[in-house]
């Protein structure tokens, strides 16, 4: 699929070749129950997030909160038939020397995948995060989990290293891989 991809005052808007309109923005509360939704479904159906206990929107509410009070970025990408996924920028870690790093995450309606949206997403995060105070920005991604590497790649994201077995779901280890890219 091909996608044309204009920037107005930092606001992305994508024409899709299927006729359709995608647009990603800041989110708003009312995407809470649609993010809470991909947010649980990763949760319970992938290792992308190392967890198995799902949330609740009182939890989401606080997330997205938290990101307003730290000033932290969540864009949605939206269309016609609503949000296909969302991103955001947070901590790294949260000790102050660790201030000028961020983390981003990434996550889509599994119907979503695959159509360009995680480029576009991430694209525009990485907009938000150049115009911020931050120095570099952190992907921490389970080792097997090729989408997300080869999308940071794209990027520019440099891979620093696999730390192996750090992780356990679904009864296996799981091997994170972190990558690294400088903003300035
Ligand atoms: C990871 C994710 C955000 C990527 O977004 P996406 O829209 O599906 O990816 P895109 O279509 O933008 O493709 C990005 C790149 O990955 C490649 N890619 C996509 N799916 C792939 C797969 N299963 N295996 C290998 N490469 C893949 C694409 O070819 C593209 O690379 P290219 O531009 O060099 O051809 C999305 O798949 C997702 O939400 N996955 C579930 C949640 C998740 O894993 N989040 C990330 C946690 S670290």
């Amino acid at each position: 699929m091909m996608i044309t991809h204009h920037t107005v005052s930092g606001a992305a808007a994508l024409e899709l070749l299927s006729g359709g309109t995608m647009q990603i923005r800041d989110a708003i509360p009312d995407d809470l129950p649609a993010i809470l939704a991909i947010h649980n479904e990763a949760i319970l159906n992938s290792v992308a997030i190392w967890t198995d206990e799902t949330v609740d929107l009182a939890e989401r509410a606080a997330w997205f909160e938290s990101h307003r009070r730290h000033g932290f970025p969540v864009l949605v990408a939206v269309d016609d038939d609503g949000l296909l996924g969302y991103a955001s920028l947070s901590a790294w870690h949260t000790k102050s020397g660790f201030r000028h790093t961020v983390e981003d995450s990434i996550y889509l309606r599994p119907e979503a995948i695959g159509r360009g949206i995680g480029r576009a997403l991430l694209g525009a995060l990485l907009e938000r995060a150049r115009e911020g105070d931050y120095h570099v920005v952190v992907a921490d991604i389970e080792a097997g989990n090729a989408a997300s590497i080869r999308l940071h790649a794209a990027f520019g994201f440099e891979l620093t290293g696999t730390v192996r077995e750090v992780g356990t779901k679904f009864g296996r280890w799981l091997d994170l891989t972190t990558m690294r890219l400088a903003l300035a």
